[in-house]
Order: C-alpha cells, then structure tokens, then sequence
C-alpha cells in the first residue's frame, strides 16, 4: 500500500492538534483525500473510552489496566476508520497512536517499552504508521502552554514534571531508533516555522509537493 498514515507525537503542549489541522488543509488544498483523527478516540467506541482515560485522578488506572484501555480504543479504531479510509485511498493523519503508549506507559508509567511493544505486536502486528512526526518541546513550557489552554482532560498533565522529562526522552529515544519513519520537529518555534518544517518533512518523506 501507498505510504499514507502519518501521525503526531509528543508531549503536552505542543501545538499537535493545531499542526494536524494545518497539514489536514494542506492535503485538502492539494487536493488530496484527507481523513483527520485522533486518538484516544477516532471510532465512538474509542472515543468513550477516551471519557475514561482523560478524566479523573492521576491515579485512577493501575498502568496495565490503563495500558490496555488505550490498546483497546486504538483495535477499534483501527478497524472500523483507519485501515478502512488508508484502504479508501485517503491520507490518514492521526494525532498520536501506539508510539503514545509505548512512550506514556512504557517510560513514564515504567511498565518498559519492550512490555508495551509486545502488546503493539499482539494487536496491530506489523501495522505502523508510514511517517510520525515527533513535536518536541521543554516539558516545562509544554505544560504552560497546555496549562493555559485550560480545557479539563488533565488526567495526565496532572503527572509530575519528571513523568513528563521522561516522555520527553523516550520520544527522542524513539525518533533515534527508527529514523526512517519518526522526524523530531522543534515545537518551540512560531506556529508558522512548525508547519513549515512538517510540511518539509512531508514533501520529503512522501514525496508529495504540498504547501
Ligand atoms: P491529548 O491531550 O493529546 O488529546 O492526549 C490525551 C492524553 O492521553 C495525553 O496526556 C497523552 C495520553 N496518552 C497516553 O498516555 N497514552 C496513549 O497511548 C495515548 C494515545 C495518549
């Protein structure tokens, strides 16, 4: 299949939602069928699991019950609008997939990424997405700007801010091992400068002329 699964990574605060939908657009002005995503969510199963997730106490989940809410929301999704759309012939662009769990759970919640792969395996099998953008910023100026955004959801914002320094790492550990699909965006940068460099990333990567 044509390479066309493209997902956002990252950590809080990034600007993801806001970059999916510019590079949503510009799929959209080339022309190009587009379906816009996210998870956890994306099907109406998904997304009430996604009530679950989201809200309430930090620590409302033991990790591996939580671990396997996001795998579960991800099958469904997968299923009934990803594969489905990517075999429609559309460009898919999902804000985060499994790279989220592996990274959240697997470093942060200190489950071990290798515990969470195996999980990946077990459900998607080989099914990954063709380019992961990575959105990279200072965890302490992420969580201001998620902070002032303000819009509840802050299950995990609410972690500590080690939590976060370490999903920052894992990130770019992740980006380090598998450089043929991850390219690790400065977030930091005015809104502009970030679309600039997706869409460079893109254009390379796929091989497509977007704008
Ligand atoms: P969002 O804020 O990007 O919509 O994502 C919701 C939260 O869920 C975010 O704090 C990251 C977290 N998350 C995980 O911990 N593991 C996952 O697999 C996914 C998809 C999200």
């Amino acid at each position: 299949m044509t390479a066309r699964f493209i997902t956002f990574e990252g950590g809080e605060g990034g600007g993801k939602s806001t970059q999916v939908a510019l590079l949503t657009e510009a799929f959209a002005h080339a022309g190009l069928g587009v379906m816009k995503t996210r998870e956890p969510g994306g099907s109406a199963g998904a997304e009430a699991i996604r009530g679950l997730l989201v809200n309430g106490a930090v620590d409302a989940w033991d990790p591996v019950a939580e671990t396997l809410l996001f795998y579960a929301a991800r099958m469904d999704h997968v299923t009934r609008l990803i594969r489905p759309a990517l075999e429609a012939g559309q460009f898919v662009i999902c804000d985060r997939f499994t790279d989220s769990t592996v990274v959240y759970q697997g470093v942060g919640k200190k489950l071990g990424e290798g515990y969470v792969q195996s999980l990946q395996r077990l459900t998607l099998g080989s099914f990954m997405p063709d380019l992961t953008i990575i959105l990279d910023m200072d965890p302490a100026e992420g969580l201001r700007r998620a902070d002032r955004r303000g819009e509840g959801e802050n299950r995990f914002e609410s972690m500590d801010v080690d939590f976060h320094h370490a999903v920052r790492a894992g990130f770019l550990r992740l980006a380090k091992d598998e450089p043929a699909r991850c390219v690790v965006v400065d977030a930091a940068q005015p809104i502009d400068a970030v679309r600039g460099a997706i869409l460079a990333a893109v254009n390379e990567r796929l091989g497509l002329a977007l704008s």
